[in-house]
């Protein structure tokens, strides 16, 4: 079982409703996790602009989100983790 296959497992099982990612790049594993809230943390995305445009197509049409945030997870967690307990994310 890879990684993406365990973490997808685990998200189903326990019907968790948030995954949060350190370190997405490209967004190759964010993509493929299934979740319906989803918050990405990178320093350096180097995710197209298109290939964003089309997953918040995919996001809306199946009642997901994604977040993106640009910064270090220090950083994420120092100034955003109140954003953790909005609902919203
Ligand atoms: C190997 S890539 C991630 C690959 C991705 N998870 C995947 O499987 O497709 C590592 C990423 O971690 C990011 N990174 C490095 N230091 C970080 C930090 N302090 N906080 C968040 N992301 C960081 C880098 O910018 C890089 O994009």
């Amino acid at each position: 079982m890879n990684r993406v296959r365990l973490i997808n497992s685990i998200i189903q099982k326990a019907n968790f409703k948030k995954y949060l990612e350190i370190g997405t790049r490209s967004g190759t594993s964010l993509y493929a996790v299934n979740c319906k809230n989803k918050i990405a943390i990178d320093p350096n995305f180097i995710i197209p602009k298109l290939e964003k445009l089309k997953r918040k197509v995919f996001d809306i049409k199946n009642g997901r989100k994604t977040h993106y945030f640009e910064m270090t997870s220090d950083d994420f967690f120092e100034k955003k983790k109140n954003s953790l307990k909005n609902s919203a994310l």
